[in-house]
């Protein structure tokens, strides 16, 4: 998985750090429970943001851009249904008039969903480490009260920070994770150039679903 990601947004900085550092997120919190991390929420969390590449880019809105690539080229509704709805897109695709386009993915598994909330919302821009609540506080800032990307965090910052506690709790986290002792610890669990832990295997990569 880590393959189509680096394949596609390897050359986008930083958001291929971003990428690579929540994906590496997710393969170390599933070697450390598998049960409780099935493999689809590590592969979508790999290739969460593909969306943000130009020339998958049909709509500008990257969930739904990076799921419909992800469908098209013949990824399980399991996975690009994580795609589309993470990070509580519904609350940007209502602002931008595409909530009838999102809803053409189902609603995921809310737990699978938490977990990627989770991870993306501990990741920064740059690869690194955050706490929830300072990765929304960022991206307000980063992106100006007047954006509909502000907008929808705002709106749904609550819901946001909500999730991610629920997945924090599921997996036995602190709340300060991933910059608590708990986050350092899981850090060190794998090397980054370990190979990756699910391997993207058994999905077709050419052949069109819909
Ligand atoms: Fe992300």
């Amino acid at each position: 998985m880590r393959l189509l990601a680096r394949a596609y947004v390897g050359d986008l900085h930083p958001r291929w750090e971003h990428l690579a550092a929540a994906g590496r997120t997710a393969d170390r919190l599933r070697a450390r429970s598998t049960a409780l991390v099935p493999p689809h929420v590590a592969q979508a969390v790999w290739v969460h943001d593909i969306g943000y590449v130009e020339r998958l880019a049909a709509t500008g809105f990257h969930p739904l851009d990076g799921a419909r690539f992800l469908r098209r080229i013949g990824f399980p509704d399991e996975v690009t249904a994580l795609v589309a709805w993470h990070t509580h897109a519904q609350h940007e695709a209502r602002l931008r008039g595409l909530l009838a386009e999102l809803a053409d993915f189902p609603y995921p598994d809310q737990d699978a969903l938490d977990l990627v909330t989770m991870i993306d919302l501990a990741t920064s821009p740059q690869g690194l480490p955050v706490r929830d609540v300072d990765r929304l506080r960022e991206i307000v800032g980063r992106h100006g009260d007047a954006s509909v990307v502000s907008a929808s965090v705002i709106e749904a910052h609550d819901d946001l920070l909500a999730a991610s506690a629920r997945a924090k709790r599921r997996l036995g986290l602190s709340l300060s994770w991933p910059t608590g002792s708990d986050g350092a610890a899981i850090a060190g669990q794998q090397g980054d150039d370990a190979p990756g832990l699910v391997p993207c295997i058994g999905y077709p990569t050419t052949a069109a679903r819909r």
